[in-house]
């Protein structure tokens, strides 16, 4: 199985990292296709535990070479940090490849980024602060800054004064605040070149010889189809694609190329930051799946919305990727619940939505439509197959598979790498 797409199917945080990380022995290349370090996945290996923003997961595998593609954004500084705690720890991480082409977060855009935060008020996103928005404002708008740039300083000045023309401006005129010079830009971005240039290649030409000589390719997504610029809960979503599609723009490998597309989602459904949130809880089943689940952001701290699986979204993810398999992680939080509720269709203003409403009022005031399904008590974190399941966590899992059309292969019942049912193999 050469290319394999692992993607998030509701809000993120999902527990890719986990899954990429699971199949990171047997898989020769990881490959991050959007997003920057907006991203936070927490990998568990025999107990010790690794956060990870900017880098692939595959990281922590060795043998895997990790690839960030042309469609992620880069803040330099962070890649730098990264990289050496994980040296400090002993992890080998010299293989990485960057692309040219992706673009670098530049100092304004962070500075941008909050600032325009704050002046939306209350109709702020809650973003993660990282500069992603403005940097792929940037790229669309064609004043960004490649990592290419970078290594000609004559170049990399003149995109620096291109970009910083109209944010002066803005800046200025606009949000009160002081210009930011070209010359302080430049030398902060120029202080980082050449300990990149020997991570720099033309990584689509790496993976398409990679393909083409039978080896195993694994694209990582960050962030989720819900957060998704085109198919998410627009405008409260992330500014990148993070959906199965944005594998091909993101790493220059072409549709045909890929098997699998793996979409990972939550035996429940949470959120980070604002937007429409259907079955969000308000109440204590709220804090016991924020509580139990350990639903703290791993790049802000922030406490996560949580709420009751959204077969919906499931049936949507599952169309907008073309989802193969879904991974179904944390089973184990569900413990102990007595009937768990589940979101089979909403009501709209009084009219029944058995697809997602793509008009955002409508969204904006659907209902769950909620089936209950009997719980069970036993502790499940030990379980290896399918079948030790208590007849219940069986017949939910089922049930949720027959909801969205696509199988369950794989079910997770605790952090670490090890706590996983694996139905049907992801790569076979
Ligand atoms: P990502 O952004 O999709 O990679 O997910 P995050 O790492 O942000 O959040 C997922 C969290 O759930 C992490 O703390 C994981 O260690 C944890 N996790 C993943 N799978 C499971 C599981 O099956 N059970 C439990 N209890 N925790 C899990
Ligand atoms: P992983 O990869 C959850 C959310 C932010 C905010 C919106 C826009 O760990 O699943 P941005 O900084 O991207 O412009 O913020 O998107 N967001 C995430 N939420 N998990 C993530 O990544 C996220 N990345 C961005 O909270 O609502
Ligand atoms: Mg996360």
């Amino acid at each position: 199985m050469p290319a394999v797409v692992v993607v998030g199917a509701q809000w993120g945080d999902e527990g890719k990292g986990k899954a990429t990380d699971q199949l990171g022995s047997r898989v020769d290349y990881v490959v991050k296709f959007n997003g920057g370090n907006n991203a936070g996945h927490t990998v568990v290996v025999g107990g010790e535990k690794y956060a990870l923003h900017l880098l692939p997961s595959g990281i922590l595998s060795p043998g895997v070479t990790p690839v960030i593609g042309n469609g992620v954004v880069i803040d330099i500084e962070v890649l730098y940090e990264e990289l050496d705690a994980l040296i400090a720890r002993g992890v080998d991480v010299s293989r990485l490849l960057v692309s040219g082409s992706a673009h670098v977060i530049a100092p304004y855009n962070r500075t941008m980024d909050k600032i325009t935060e704050r002046f939306l008020g209350k109709r702020r996103i809650g973003t993660t602060g990282r500069g992603i928005g403005p940097t792929y404002s940037d790229k669309i708008n064609r004043v960004g800054i490649r990592v290419w740039d970078l290594f000609d300083e004559k170049i990399l000045r003149a995109k620096v004064e291109g970009a910083l023309e109209q944010k002066n401006q803005l800046l200025v005129k606009v949000f009160n605040r002081r210009a930011i010079t070209v010359d302080e830009t430049v030398e902060e971005l120029l202080q980082y070149t050449e300990r990149l240039r020997a991570m720099v290649a033309d990584t689509s030409l790496v993976l398409n010889n990679a393909l083409d000589e039978g080896k195993t390719v694994l694209f990582e997504g960050g962030q989720a189809t819900m957060l998704d610029v085109d198919h998410g809960t627009y405008p409260f979503v992330t500014s990148s694609n993070a959906t199965a599609g944005g594998v091909c723009t993101g790493s220059g490998i072409g549709p045909t190329r890929i098997d699998r597309v793996v979409g990972v989602i939550k035996a429940y459904t949470t959120r980070v930051g604002e937007g429409p949130f259907p079955t969000e809880l308000f109440d204590e089943w709220g804090e016991f799946l924020r509580t139990t689940g350990g639903e703290f952001g791993v790049t802000t701290g922030r406490a996560r919305r949580c709420g009751w699986y959204d077969a919906v979204i499931a049936r949507y993810s599952s169309r907008i990727n073309g989802l193969t398999d879904f991974v179904l992680t944390k089973l184990d939080v569900l413990t102990g619940i007595e009937k768990i509720p589940v979101c089979v269709a909403y009501d709209v203003d009084g009219v029944r939505y058995d697809e997602m409403p793509l008009d955002q009022s409508a969204y904006h005031h659907a209902k769950p439509i909620y089936e209950e399904f009997d719980g069970w008590t036993e502790d499940i974190t030990g379980v290896r197959t399918f079948e030790d399941l208590p007849e219940n966590a069986q017949k939910y899992v089922l049930a949720l598979e027959k909801m969205s059309g696509t199988r369950m292969s794989s079910i997770g019942v605790g952090p670490d790498r090890e706590a996983t049912i694996q139905r049907f193999d992801l790569l076979d």
